[in-house]
């Protein structure tokens, strides 16, 4: 199957075909996603959390997110792979933010980026997309700015929240990025701000009138221990499944039930019987 491509994106946005994205984290998770057909993958930093277990997505580096894309990478060969730009990696200089952005690409060999923010970061969208990088906004409730934002919260409920929001998708567009993620936004606004705008918008916590969905992989395998969000649909208890195996294994080690003979390897009785003879082994 051909590689999915933005302008393919587009013409789903214009077809009225919904988009489907999943994140992954490491090669087979990423080849597994690439084979069931999702239109992108995102290398999210939302990883600082459901793989490295942090409490936030604020500690995840720009080694990191190099490292995890890197891998992914050898399992996608069709779908659109975007690596997500983490915490203070692009909001200090402008110049930073395009060198990291680089790195996602030569090193992580993504195909596109992702950042964080509305207006305040339009500046720098424009800049990268000027040299090439093909960027991915992402406005809402931004899980960097989860301080400020006193935890996560839906935003965008008030006359103001809604018009900044308006503002900061169509500062999005404008700069030039190709699509963009709206998270935790109440289902109509989403859906008003993706007719007002002509790239596609895929949400999170946004309803069901935005061009497309995306989700955390650990949360639709049932994987993260701490807290499933409302709008996540679980649908596997994989953490169960992989529970139970581990407790298994424990327990057939410890009563000798694994290895079973089928798992062992043979040896010849000549070649074992001179080794017995040689070191005085008698007993056997
Ligand atoms: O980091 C991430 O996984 C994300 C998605 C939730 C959109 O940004």
């Amino acid at each position: 199957m051909d590689k999915v491509t933005l302008q393919q994106l587009q013409a789903m946005k214009e077809r009225g075909e919904p988009i489907s994205m999943l994140t992954a984290y490491d090669y087979p998770s990423g080849l597994l996603a690439d084979q069931s057909g999702v239109d992108m993958i995102l290398v999210g930093d939302s990883l600082g959390m459901v793989v490295h277990g942090f409490e936030s997505t604020l500690p995840v580096t720009m080694d990191m997110m190099v490292l995890h894309i890197q891998a992914v990478r050898r399992g996608v060969k069709r779908a659109f792979l975007v690596g997500d730009m983490p915490f203070m990696s692009y909001q200090a200089s402008r110049d930073e933010a395009l060198r990291n952005a680089g790195r996602l690409l030569k090193e992580g060999n993504a195909d596109a980026i992702k950042l964080e923010g509305g207006i305040h970061m339009a500046e720098t969208v424009h800049d990268m997309v000027q040299i090439g990088i093909a960027v991915m906004g992402h406005i809402g409730l931004t899980p960097q700015s989860v301080s400020a934002f006193g935890g996560f919260k839906v935003q965008g409920k008030s006359i103001e929240a809604a018009r900044k929001l308006i503002e900061d998708a169509k500062a999005i567009e404008q700069a030039g990025a190709f699509s963009m993620v709206i998270e935790g936004v109440p289902a109509k606004l989403a859906a008003l701000i993706t007719r007002m705008v002509n790239i596609p918008t895929i949400g999170i916590g946004a309803g069901g009138g935005t061009d497309g969905q995306v989700l955390v992989m650990h949360d639709i395998l049932g994987m993260f221990d701490r807290f499933t969000p409302k709008f996540v649909k679980q649908y596997a208890k994989i953490g169960e499944a992989i529970q139970n195996v581990f407790t298994t294994f424990h327990q057939e080690v410890r009563s000798g039930a694994f290895p079973a003979p089928e798992h062992e390897f043979g040896i010849s009785d000549a070649v074992l019987n001179e080794i017995l003879t040689e070191i005085g082994d008698t007993a056997h």
